[in-house]
């Protein structure tokens, strides 16, 4: 039997594939999960705690007994535009309930954290691709938690030893290629599965949020990563840990960006729909251009993605929404 992995958010989209790599490598997953976003389907029976992250004593409990070598932190609150309208909410899941996390680790112990940051610690980028050391300039309550839970973490290392590493995601996006796992969030924020959701006629069009950025095309460039790619680097993040090295912070996208209307044309050949579309105004705080350096992972932790073309991106998300409407 191999080593507890305990992962925060393991019900939801990333977590559920980051354990589903971990049960492949030989280890012992073990999901701390409230169930809010996530799904009980996404689970296996064994494998899930249901507990809420800011129930303080269950969670001190659940660390104290299981005794997990490190955490990998997937679980909080993900909608941009919601935490613009409740920072206080964004706030006491993301921020409060990361430190309840770090707090109950403290106690039993526990010295390896992973920890799901995001693109959004960076604000409008000054440049492309974006190094991890380009300054943190968050727009939003959602930016702002990521870059107060990374500040934290240096402060828990000094204090404590911790050691961590933080992996700021760009897009995450496609689904286990083997159809077992995949993208179901409601509502439904994120631009691939909305695309898809035309094309297997559950919404009627795909709005395109701005026409007119200084870009080729006129629409927003974001870098598409695929969960399984994702997953993958939580593995090597873990081994990099376990074997001593030093806390660190990776990106993790392709380095490569696509246009609303790029993305919007590939998964028009995937699907083979014509997936009508209509342009709409802004929507504030969206950066033209996110696309990630990724050259720290690949040169210190040899990261490679497999799944790092659009087409791939897009036919594995829309194996899984077909299998999931069927
Ligand atoms: N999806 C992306 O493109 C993306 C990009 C950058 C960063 N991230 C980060 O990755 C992580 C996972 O994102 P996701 O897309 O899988 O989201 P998700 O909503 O699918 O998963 C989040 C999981 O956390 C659980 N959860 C939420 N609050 C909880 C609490 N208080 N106690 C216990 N469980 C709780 C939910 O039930 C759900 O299973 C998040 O931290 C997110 O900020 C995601």
């Amino acid at each position: 039997m191999g080593q507890v992995m305990l992962i925060t958010g393991g019900a939801g989209y990333i977590g559920s594939h980051a354990v589903k790599e971990l049960r492949r490598k030989g280890h012992r997953p073990l999901v701390y999960d409230n169930l809010s976003t996530g799904h009980r389907w996404a689970v296996r029976r064994d494998e899930l705690i249901k507990g809420d992250l800011g129930d303080k004593e269950h969670l001190q409990e659940v660390i104290k007994k299981e005794k997990p070598v490190a955490v990998m932190h997937f679980a909080g609150s993900i909608v941009v535009s919601e935490s613009v309208e409740r920072p206080e909410f964004y706030f006491r899941n993301n921020v409060i309930n990361s430190f309840n996390l770090l707090e109950a680790m403290l106690v039993s112990g526990v010295k390896y954290f992973i920890f799901s940051s995001s693109a959004a610690v960076y604000g409008i980028p000054r440049q492309i691709p974006i190094p991890e050391d380009h300054p943190l300039g968050p727009m939003n309550p959602y930016g702002e938690g990521k870059v107060f839970v990374e500040r934290a973490l240096q402060w828990y290392e000094e204090g404590h030893g911790l050691k961590y590493i933080s992996l700021r995601y760009f897009n995450a996006a496609g689904a286990d290629p083997e159809g077992e796992l995949g993208e179901n969030h409601n509502p439904e924020t994120h631009l691939i599965p909305r695309i898809l959701e035309v094309a297997s006629g559950k919404r009627p069009f795909i709005e395109i949020y701005g026409t007119n950025y200084d870009t080729h095309d006129g629409t927003c460039i974001r870098d598409y990563i695929h969960v399984t790619d994702l997953a993958q680097a939580h593995i090597l993040a873990l081994d990099a840990l376990l074997d001593g090295t030093s806390s660190r912070i990776y990106n993790l996208g392709n380095q490569r960006g696509f246009s609303v209307r790029e993305v919007l044309e590939a998964a028009r050949g995937v699907t083979r729909c014509s997936i009508p579309a209509r342009e709409s105004p802004r929507r504030a705080g969206d950066p033209p251009v996110l696309v990630a350096s990724s050259k720290r992972i690949k040169e210190e932790l040899s990261w490679k993605p497999i799944y790092d073309d659009l087409a791939r991106i897009l036919s594995t998300a829309w194996k899984w929404m077909q299998r999931r409407l069927c």
